[in-house]
């Protein structure tokens, strides 16, 4: 029921995967809704210089790999590929342009309204867009994360050297030598697609293992893979400064643990050492909140804030920073406001790294288990051993599967492999249901395909793989 006193029953602030979400479920539950948003375009960091533009580079560019040497040469197939970058970077823009004009055609099919403009709150029911005054009911922040900085190495987009994701999604050039300052996904991913052009590429990592927050087993063979494709691993390092002199980037490394100290040089460097909550400009304080220790807006389990009409979803809240959670919570936190019941289960929330292989989990790690003193039992099953992968000449991982020791409930999945992207959706459904491994290792699966590797490791739990 419209709520005549204000111009809005919602207002979302932000138009990312959270925002976009949260008020096309909002319009089509019959409340009147806009969304602020300061980018020209609709879609946030996912559809603009996140997870779009990167997925379209990763894929040009294992194109240009494969036919370059890579599977191209294992089945016979002769290629001189010669690449041209600025069609390749005009391929990804199309993708983007096509995706982000996509939602604002679904925010005029729902009619949300699209307020163009920077949002800072005036007090907890109205927020000033501009010189404009929009008041509503119920407001959602959505603005999202941006680059996390390093002290001592200025990003300088536009100069195109020293870079963070959104400068390295648009190089004019295949770097000579590009090193990328941390071994999370960005940096593997935007790595990769350097490497795969021609770059040589250094990555320096603080930890001693790529990938943080991974199973154990996993990072350690991504860490494997990656190095055998050709990247340079400097773990254990941290970058304490860089300097840009011409086309060449000078950086000084020590140890992670303090000294050491050596200088490398580069032609471009890459800064990814994660993402923070963004609120800046917000003017919270108006609205009655603040932020945690780590700029987050913290939130109930109903996506509500301390301040009872605003509720907070996506990156800028706590949770892992990925597109599809902040868009299931956009859809839940859109349903609670109209009075229904939204709920996310934060412990089934897929992560996938879109490199060749991919590399996907879900759930608990060994080292999650063993931390909470969990009794569990695993199964693994190497893609060596699937027949589909086999036949394709793409056996690179496995399958890792970790149940309850005594209920053998599935508590965490992780895959490296080619489709690992893919499959893991089906763990993710497995988990939701409540499965145990044995309901998985009797659930017929399609021969030969590469999921049947997870039926093998679900087998693996109880000790009876068929092909192992
Ligand atoms: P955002 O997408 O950050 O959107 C927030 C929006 O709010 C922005 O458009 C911003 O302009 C706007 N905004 C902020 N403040 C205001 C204000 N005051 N007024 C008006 N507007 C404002 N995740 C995946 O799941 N899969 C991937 O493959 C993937 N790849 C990625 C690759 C890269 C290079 C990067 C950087 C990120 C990637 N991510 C990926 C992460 C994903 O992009 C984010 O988790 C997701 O975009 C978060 O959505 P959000 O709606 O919370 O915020
Ligand atoms: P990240 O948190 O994944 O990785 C950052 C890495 O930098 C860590 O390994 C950390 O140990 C390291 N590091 C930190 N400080 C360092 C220093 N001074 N020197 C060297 N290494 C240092 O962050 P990243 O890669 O920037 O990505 C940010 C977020 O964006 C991710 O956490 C993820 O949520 C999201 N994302 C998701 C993608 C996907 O789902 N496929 C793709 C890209 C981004």
């Amino acid at each position: 029921m419209a709520d005549h006193s204000y111009d809005y029953d919602v207002l979302i602030i932000g138009a990312g995967p959270g925002g976009y979400v949260a008020a096309i479920r909002a319009a089509q539950l019959g409340l009147k809704t806009a969304c602020v948003e300061s980018r020209e375009t609709l879609g946030g960091t996912c559809l603009n210089v996140g997870c779009i533009p990167s997925k379209a580079l990763l894929h040009g560019s294992e194109l240009f790999e494969e036919a370059a040497g890579g599977h191209f040469a294992t089945w016979g197939i002769t290629a001189t590929p010669k690449l041209d970058l600025g069609k390749m970077m005009a391929e990804k823009t199309k993708a983007v342009g096509e995706l982000t004009g996509g939602i604002e055609f679904l925010f005029k099919k729902n009619k949300v309204t699209w307020l163009k403009g920077h949002a800072a709150f005036e007090d907890a029911h109205t927020v000033n867009v501009g010189s404009e005054k929009v008041t509503a009911k119920d407001i959602v922040i959505a603005t999202g994360s941006n680059v996390t900085p390093l002290p001592g190495v200025t990003v300088d987009n536009a100069g195109k050297r020293i870079v963070d994701s959104t400068g390295a999604l648009d190089l004019d050039e295949v770097p000579e030598h590009l090193v990328v300052i941390g071994g999370g996904v960005i940096g593997l991913e935007l790595g990769s697609v350097w490497r795969r052009l021609g770059a040589k590429v250094t990555v320096v990592e603080f930890l001693d293992q790529v990938l943080p927050g991974m199973d154990g087993d996993v990072r350690k063979e991504a860490g494997k893979i990656f190095k055998k494709q050709g990247m340079a691993m400097m773990l254990g390092h941290k970058v304490t400064g860089a300097s840009v002199k011409g086309k060449k980037v000078t950086l000084t490394i020590e140890k992670s643990a303090g000294g050491d100290e050596q200088t490398i040089e580069a032609s471009h460097v890459l800064v990814s050492i994660g993402r923070r909550p963004n609120t800046d400009g917000l003017a919270l304080d108006k609205a009655g909140l603040s932020v945690n220790k780590r700029g987050q807006i913290e939130i109930d389990h109903d996506f509500r804030t301390s301040v009872p009409n605003i509720w907070g979803i996506g990156d800028v809240v706590p949770g892992p920073m990925l597109a599809h959670k902040a868009e299931d919570e956009g859809i839940a936190v859109a349903e609670n406001i109209a009075g229904l019941t939204g709920i996310v289960n934060h412990d089934v929330i897929p992560s996938v790294v879109y490199t060749a292989p991919e590399i996907a989990g879900v759930g608990i790690t060994e080292e999650d288990a063993k931390e909470r003193g969990l009794s569990v039992k695993i199964g693994k099953f190497p893609m060596m051993a699937n027949s589909r992968a086999k036949a394709n000449r793409d056996t690179e991982g496995f399958v890792k599967v970790i149940a309850d020791a005594e209920t053998d409930r599935v508590l965490g999945v992780w895959i490296i492999a080619s489709l690992a992207g893919t499959m893991i959706a089906e763990a993710c459904i497995a988990m939701e249901f409540g499965a145990t491994s044995e309901d998985i290792a009797y659930t017929c699966h399609a021969h030969p395909t590469h999921a049947e590797a997870l039926k093998e490791a679900a087998m693996a739990v109880q000790g009876k793989p068929i092909h192992m």
